[in-house]
């Protein structure tokens, strides 16, 4: 006989927060209703939500339940990532002084620094320490309220440390996505003859292991054709697709992924109000990373015409060592309220519905609601939107995943 799975009560929440509905993704003004009940509760059995509701509507509950005294705690959806490149060996703490002295990211990548220098650590880093950095990512994204994150080679650029990339990322729990086209590396003459490597070499056992595959689409990196031809093969292999886009110069990523039909296109620091229109009309998720644009000084993408315009937008942090050297949502929604001029119900939103939209999970995380997976983030406040005003804080007290305590 199996046993009964457990059920967790976590009662007398000061508040709990939740998107509304049950749709994917949220535009326009559904992405800034939230529901709030005031003393309230959530009933977890085994690693799904049971029911939610307020305290004085609690019915009586047989059985063994493990409680947990929520007073002073709120709880919103657990968050979820939908762009980090976690896989990476050692760090960029040099490169980030000399940027601070007015070096650029552009001019340090064309010089062999930059991601390239990360290509070298990683490789260097091996299967087993590579494992423990993405573990190690990992631990520091759930005590900041990370309940599921993607991840993203790209700083292998050899079969090895691709595939390695991938299967660390995957042991670690995260949602591998394969970014076989981030740079050129040093053993190739061009992005040409690296494409034929990547697409012949390492695409077939890359898309056994990843959900899907992106591309950095930049001056200094790949072309629009270079893109597509990347792109058309990994969605031949059963990948989904997404697409590093305008993050300096618009280069074509947003025609591109409307054309292939991409989950995301993502930065967008650079799109115009063309692009935001085409963006707007389409099923293409605009993934925004504020804590990027702020590491490098750059401007912040539209994200307010994006969401007036009707486009879907998720957040994101963009964790890596060079471009967004931070794992914490919460800062994000933050930079969201501040600088993007998106309420906090539009960033709560955008990192847990649109952004589980954009890892094809919308029906199972992203929202507190009965049949939902049993993530909870819940933060040390006495208001929900804490989560974007509390700035740079320790908002977060504790997890719970799938129903289990972190
Ligand atoms: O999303 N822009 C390309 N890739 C990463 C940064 C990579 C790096 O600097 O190591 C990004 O910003
Ligand atoms: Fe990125």
């Amino acid at each position: 006989m199996t046993p009964a799975p457990v059920r967790r009560l976590l009662r007398d929440l000061a508040q709990l927060a939740t998107p509304r509905g049950t749709d994917a993704p949220l535009r326009r003004r559904a992405l800034g209703e939230v529901e709030v009940l005031e003393d309230a509760y959530i009933l977890c059995n085994g690693n799904t939500i049971e029911a939610i509701g307020r305290m004085r509507d609690l019915p009586a509950l047989d059985g063994d339940v493990a409680e947990l005294d929520c007073r002073g705690l709120c709880a919103v959806p657990g968050l979820v990532d939908c762009h980090t490149h976690a896989a990476f060996g050692g760090d960029r703490v040099d490169e980030f002084s000399l940027r601070a002295g007015g070096a650029s990211y552009e001019e340090l990548h064309a010089a062999g620094g930059g991601i390239l220098s990360t290509v070298r650590a990683t490789r260097e880093a091996g299967t087993a320490g590579l494992l423990a950095a993405v573990e190690l990512h990992r631990s520091w994204m759930l005590s900041e309220g990370t309940t599921t994150f993607e991840a993203k080679s790209g700083y292998g650029l050899d079969r090895e440390t691709e595939l390695a990339s991938l299967r660390a990322i995957r042991e670690a729990g995260g949602i591998p996505t394969w970014l076989g086209a981030h740079a050129v590396p040093p053993e190739f003459d061009d992005a040409d003859a690296y494409l034929d490597f990547a697409l012949a070499d390492v695409l077939p056992e890359a898309a056994a292991i990843a959900e899907a595959a992106d591309v950095f689409l930049e001056r200094g990196a790949f072309d629009a054709a270079q893109a597509r031809r990347y792109l058309e093969a990994c969605r031949d292999a059963g990948l989904a697709l997404r697409l590093h886009g305008d993050q300096f110069t618009e280069s074509g990523a947003i025609p591109l992924a409307v054309e292939l039909a991409a989950r995301s296109v993502d930065h967008l620091e650079a799109t115009g109000e063309e692009g935001v229109k085409q963006l707007a009309s389409s099923d293409v998720v605009g993934v925004l990373l504020p804590a990027s644009a702020l590491f490098l000084d750059r401007p912040m993408p539209p994200a307010r015409a994006l969401v007036d315009a009707g486009a879907a937008v998720a957040l994101a942090t963009d964790f890596n060592p060079g471009s967004a050297f931070c794992e914490s949502l919460p800062l994000v929604c933050s930079l969201a309220a501040a600088q993007l001029h998106l309420s906090p119900a539009e960033a709560l939103g955008a990192c847990t519905v649109n952004a589980a939209h954009v890892l094809g999970r919308a029906a199972d995380i992203g929202r507190l609601a009965p049949g939902y997976r049993a993530d909870v983030t819940l933060l040390d406040a006495p208001d929900w939107r804490y989560l974007a005003y509390h700035l740079g804080a320790r908002v977060v007290a504790r997890v719970v995943v799938g129903g289990e305590l972190r």
